[in-house]
């Protein structure tokens, strides 16, 4: 049987009265690229952060890597990428990256190639030794990816990796996603991107805090009879 990297049953999440999750059974499976797309204000975020531990769930279960989350010592084999970009403004983008890589536990002597490759995979080299102050909003969303992919994580979850990012470095992105998968690795990905739910291994649809289909991008199409997967999601949210 294929390992189970991520499995949710039943998980609910409500923040004051307003119910968010209802009930998310999910499951990504070593080597997949699973997207996540769906409205804003449909859950993505708090599916993500509830499956980490990050908020609590008020019912179900998430395991990561088979752990209940929050774990500090899976951190170093997942790679995260929050919404909301947390870097350290007064560093230069290789410092922050040093700083993550040693969170992760990466030796010192594998830190500058590691950084080298994380920093190519974004086109992100020459602006390495910048004060992150002076980056543009699409440069700190490269660097956050940059930290996520730093130390080759088992895991990549990531919260719209490529906002901000134009096409030709997100085509650039997306071979590198297909690389990692192929090499065993798994991603969970949010997307508002309808072209990059058509290169995920299966996509979720989530509408109000449930999980109205979740597929293989070309069985999506079949099950509403259409074309794309864009057009999948305007007939679940009865737009089309
Ligand atoms: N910390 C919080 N406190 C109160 N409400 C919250 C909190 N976090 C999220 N919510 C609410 O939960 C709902 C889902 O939010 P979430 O951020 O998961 O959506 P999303 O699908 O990620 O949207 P987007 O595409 O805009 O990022 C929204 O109605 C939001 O207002
Ligand atoms: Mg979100």
């Amino acid at each position: 049987m294929t390992e189970q990297v991520i499995q949710m049953t039943d998980l609910q999440k409500q923040f004051d009265k307003q119910l968010v999750l209802r009930g998310i059974n999910l499951n990504v499976f070593k080597g997949e690229i699973v997207g996540l797309i769906g409205p804003s204000g449909a859950g993505k975020s708090t599916i993500i952060k509830t499956a980490l531990g990050m908020e609590k769930a008020d019912g179900g279960q998430a395991l990561v890597l088979n752990t209940k989350m929050p774990n500090r010592e899976l951190l170093g084999r997942i790679g995260y990428m929050a919404q909301t970009d947390a870097l350290y403004d007064a560093l230069s983008g290789r410092e922050n990256l040093e700083f993550f890589g040693q969170m992760k536990g990466l030796k010192k002597s594998a830190m500058q190639p590691a950084i080298a490759h994380v920093a190519a995979v974004v086109d992100l080299e020459a602006d390495l030794n910048k004060r992150v102050s002076g980056y543009s909003g699409g440069m700190q969303r490269r660097l956050s990816l940059a930290i996520a992919l730093l130390g080759d994580p088992e895991l990549l979850i990531l919260d719209e990796p490529t906002v901000g990012i134009d096409p030709a470095l997100r085509r650039k992105i997306w071979a590198e996603l297909h690389k990692l998968s192929a090499n065993g690795h798994s991603v969970l990905i949010t997307t508002h991107v309808m072209d990059e739910a058509e290169l995920c291994s299966k996509v979720a649809l989530l509408l109000d805090g449930r999980i109205m289909a979740f597929a293989t991008p070309t069985d999506l199409k079949k099950q509403y009879g259409v074309q794309t997967v864009e057009d999948a999601f305007l007939k679940a949210e009865g737009e089309l």
